[in-house]
C-alpha cells in the first residue's frame, strides 16, 4: 500500500503547524515542518555572514547544511536554532532564500526523502500538493482573513498588528509570485478556512476527508 501523504498548504499564519501538527497525532503519523527547513538554511546562511542574495553561496550552503529536525525542534550543523529561526531577522530574509532554485531543489529531495524514511506523513509548507507531492493521498489548503493571520502570530510572538499584517503581506507576494514553485492552490485541494473554528473541528473535518480519499481510493 502506498504510504499516507497529507499536504498542508497555504500563506502565513493560515494555521497550518498548529493543524498539521494536531492532524499527525491523531492520525499517529509522521509530521514534517518544510518552512522550518527554508528558515534553517537562513539561519545558516546568516551565521557565515552571508547576504540572503548570494545566490551561489546560498545554493552551496543548502547543498551541505545538516539538518536533525523533530516535530518541535531543528538543529542546524549541530546547533540548536528551533527559537532563532523564528526571529524577525530569519522572517525578513527567509522568503528570499526560498527562491533560490538550488536551495528548492536539494530542500525537495530531502522531504521527499524524509517521507519515504517515515513511510508518509503529514507535510506542511507551500508547494506541497503542487509540487513537492503531486500524487498526494489529500491536499488541503488552509486560508484565514488578514487580520485573524497577523493577531496569530502576535499572539506568538507578540508585536504590532498593523506591522506584523504589512510583514505577512510582503511575505506572501514574494512567495506567491516567484519563479519556481511559488504559493498556489492546486484545483484538488480541499480549501479549508480556519478564521472561525476550533482546531478540533479542522483536524475532525480533514480525517473524515481523509476517511472518504482513502475508502474511495
Ligand atoms: O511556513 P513558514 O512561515 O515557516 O515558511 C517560511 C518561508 O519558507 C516562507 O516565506 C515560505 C517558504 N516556504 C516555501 O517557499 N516552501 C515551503 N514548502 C515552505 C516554506
Amino acid at each position: 500500500m502506498q504510504p499516507v501523504v497529507v499536504a498542508i498548504d497555504g500563506p502565513a499564519g493560515a494555521g497550518k503547524s498548529t493543524i498539521a501538527k494536531a492532524l499527525a497525532r491523531d492520525l499517529g503519523i509522521a509530521y514534517l515542518d518544510t518552512g522550518a527547513m527554508y528558515r534553517g538554511v537562513t539561519f545558516a546562511v546568516l551565521r557565515k555572514g552571508l547576504a540572503a542574495t548570494d545566490v551561489d553561496a546560498v545554493g552551496r550552503i543548502a547543498q551541505t547544511v545538516l539538518f536533525d529536525q523533530t516535530t518541535e525542534t531543528l538543529h542546524v550543523d549541530n546547533v540548536d536554532a528551533t527559537a532563532a529561526i523564528r526571529t524577525p531577522e530569519v522572517d525578513a530574509a527567509v522568503s528570499h532564500i526560498a527562491a533560490n532554485s538550488v536551495v528548492r531543489d536539494e530542500m525537495r529531495l530531502r522531504q521527499r526523502q524524509w517521507i519515504a524514511d517515515h513511510h508518509g506523513g503529514v507535510v506542511e509548507g507551500r508547494d506541497i500538493g503542487s509540487v513537492v507531492f503531486p500524487d498526494a493521498t489529500l491536499k488541503v489548503y488552509l486560508v484565514a482573513t488578514p487580520l485573524v493571520r497577523a493577531e496569530r502570530r502576535v499572539a506568538q510572538h507578540g508585536g504590532d498588528v498593523v506591522e506584523i499584517a504589512r510583514a505577512i503581506a510582503e511575505r506572501d507576494e514574494r512567495d506567491s509570485t516567484r519563479a519556481d514553485s511559488p504559493l498556489r492552490q492546486t484545483p484538488d485541494a480541499v480549501v479549508v478556512d480556519t478564521s472561525n473554528r476550533s482546531v478540533d473541528q479542522i483536524v475532525a473535518d480533514i480525517r473524515a476527508l481523509l476517511t472518504l480519499r482513502l475508502k474511495s481510493s
